[in-house]
């Protein structure tokens, strides 16, 4: 089970000051020294977090696996080939939503983001789509294109009781199951926490989770390497 980490909350404790620290590209080395596989950020259109800055720098100084979450839209696409991360995961953007609140419309999405996927394909950028855990949606993926879906972790997170979040981890484990099947490679994010992650970090078919504010929530206290590290070990025990 691999760890991308996602690094925009060092970038929006930045951006509360609109000053030069912390710098979301100082957090690389340690994140990546400290056993996580990848660094993932999402440069959004008001640009709420990662700046155009970030996103050039963090092309120079990863050397692991560098995530790029971005919108399907002209601007994104070309900076995204532009840059040339090693995966593109295009989600859905609302201006004013606090986070990403659901998976991707694919079905309505349409023609466009055929095209977008087909062209950051030829660029060598392999294409996540971020996704709910839902059949109909898979099928839409193989479909497009997709190279990889990210299934949406963040109902499976809300659920308070144990046997309700329990039964959620079965169904989406039935649903990584669906997409390998369907020639899909799967990972999965969102509002994962120390406390939550292990019934998801258990699904065989999923290769990667992607993480961030429960990292850097812990970080504050603990410091970062320490976090990544504890994140790490939860993972691979
Ligand atoms: N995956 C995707 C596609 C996301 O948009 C986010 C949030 O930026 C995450 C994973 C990480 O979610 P969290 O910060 O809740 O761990």
């Amino acid at each position: 089970m691999r760890l991308g980490v996602n690094i925009d909350h060092i970038a929006t404790l930045r951006q509360a000051r609109r000053t030069v620290e912390p710098d979301p590209v100082h957090a690389v080395g340690l994140v990546e020294r400290a056993g996580a596989n990848g660094i993932v950020c999402h440069l959004r259109e008001d640009r709420r977090h990662i700046l155009d800055r970030d996103l050039e720098l963090l092309r120079k100084v990863v050397t692991s696996h560098l995530n790029l979450e971005m919108a399907a839209t002209e601007e994104m696409v070309r900076i995204a080939i532009e840059t040339g991360p090693d995966m593109v995961t295009i989600v859905p953007e609302k201006r004013e939503e606090v986070t990403t609140e659901g998976g991707l419309d694919v079905r309505a999405a349409g023609s466009q983001l055929k095209e977008f996927i087909d062209k950051l394909k030829a660029h060598d950028i392999v294409v996540s789509l971020f996704v709910d855990p839902q059949l109909e949606v898979l099928k839409e993926c193989r479909r497009l294109g997709a190279d990889f879906v990210e299934l949406h972790t963040g109902g499976y997170a809300n659920i308070q009781s144990e046997s309700e979040a329990a039964q959620e981890a079965a169904r989406i484990r039935e649903m990584a199951m669906a997409a390998r099947k369907f020639g899909l490679r799967v990972s999965a994010g969102h509002g994962l926490t120390y406390q939550n992650v292990e019934a998801i970090a258990s699904i065989p078919e999923i290769e990667e989770l992607n993480i961030g504010h429960s990292i850097m929530a812990r970080a504050i206290f603990d410091g970062l390497s320490k976090a990544v590290g504890d994140m790490v070990r939860l993972l691979r025990s």
